[in-house]
């Protein structure tokens, strides 16, 4: 298969190439996919992107003209996707579901960790051989309250590690799994008002938008710790500062921004125009924010690659990609065929 990968940094070069064996001829480039670059994609049969990726109606019918037949996004999240609009150009759509969720936990966890015992102020203190105690009181996990929206892969892996450390944990999700893994199930209003933490871990949707604002702010503990590896528009950034200024808020930490999308994965030192609400999170000490690098160890860099090219191994045998599939259309028709599998133990045909 003819392929160009977009938005490709030279870390990810070496797992692409381990996983591919040369099977699959992939022009791999820097660039984002954009109504501009989508010319790259000329001559190819499919386009491999990234969650910076413009993945837009203007783009996808750009691509549907060049006869690009797939789209293969290394992440678990598709929301930078339309869906319909790939349905329309009988474009098929592959992610990643399901790689090293460990990854995301760890650096949840670590984010929390950095925040509550303020690692990077004593460091910074450190390195000028200031070696005072003050301002670096931190609390104990321990017996404190975590609360997390989501509760997939990745919300079960931080559950994990939060009960290794002595928390109650509690949660909430749209369907709560049936292994709970002794977390309580609660609605959103009780989670809101008795967590000491909150991490979210549910993917962006109109459901999901926002769903942190200043009416959910307020409704939680004084001093509350807030922490989003999972998509920045869940967290209303301009209401988020507010309960910062009054105190609502105690600790913030973003793995992911709302307005990411140009401006995380590059280095932007040097523009003359900074972000003004990421300058304004920027000037709290008890703001952590990291560029969306959760997903970045060896083990999920690897688990990411490998999967991508097995589906676009699956499509070149003109199969479908399994629990891979997030077509618009093609999903219904994978989970009928799940459900076919599940009930009569045989796979049906495997093309869709
Ligand atoms: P998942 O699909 O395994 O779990 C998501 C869970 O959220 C599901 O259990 C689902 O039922 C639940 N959910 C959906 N809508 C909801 C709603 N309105 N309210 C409450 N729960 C809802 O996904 P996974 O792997 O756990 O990843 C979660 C998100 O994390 C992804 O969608 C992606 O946006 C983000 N992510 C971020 C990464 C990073 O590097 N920062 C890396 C990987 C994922």
């Amino acid at each position: 298969m003819k392929v160009v990968a977009y938005s490709i940094k030279p870390f990810e070069k070496e797992f692409l190439s381990k996983a591919n064996q040369k099977k699959h001829d992939i022009t791999l480039i820097s660039n984002p996919l954009s109504v501009e670059t989508a010319v790259f994609a000329e001559g190819k049969d499919a386009v491999v992107v990234f969650t910076n990726d413009d993945v837009s109606a203007p783009v996808i019918a750009r691509l549907g003209a060049l006869g690009i037949k797939y789209i293969a996004t290394r992440s678990a999240g598709t929301d930078h996707i339309d869906r319909d609009a790939a349905a329309i150009y009988g474009i098929k759509i592959a992610n990643v579901p399901h790689y090293s969720p460990e990854a995301i936990a760890e650096h949840a966890v670590a984010m929390a960790f950095a925040l509550n015992r303020k690692l990077i102020k004593a460091d910074g203190h450190s390195h000028h051989f200031n070696f005072s105690n003050d301002g670096l009181m931190g609390f104990n996990f321990n017996g404190k309250t975590v609360g997390l929206i989501g509760l997939g892969n990745t919300g079960l892996a931080v559950a994990a590690i939060f009960k290794g450390l002595g928390c109650r944990v509690i949660g909430y999700d749209l369907k709560f799994p049936e292994d709970s893994m002794g977390i309580e199930q609660v609605t959103l209003p009780y989670l809101y008002a008795n967590a000491d933490i909150i991490s979210l871990h549910a993917p962006l949707t109109p459901a999901t938008k926002h769903l942190i604002n200043s009416n959910t702010i307020q409704q939680m503990k004084d001093g509350v710790m807030l922490i989003n590896t999972s998509r920045g528009a869940l967290l209303n950034t301009a209401d988020a500062i507010q309960g910062l200024r009054n105190g609502k808020i105690g600790y913030l930490g973003l793995d992911v921004y709302e307005f990411e999308k140009g401006l995380f994965f590059e280095d932007h030192h040097g523009d003359a125009v900074k972000d003004n609400l990421l300058e304004q999170l920027m000037q709290f000490d008890n703001v952590l924010v990291t560029p969306h690098q959760a997903y970045l160890t060896r083990e999920a860099m690897q688990g990411i690659a490998t999967q991508t090219i097995k589906n676009l191994d699956q499509w070149q045998e003109n199969k479908c990609v399994g629990n891979a599939c997030v077509c618009a259309k093609a999903c219904r028709a994978t989970q009928t065929a799940n459900l076919i599998i599940q009930q009569n133990g045989q796979a049906p045909h495997s093309q869709i």
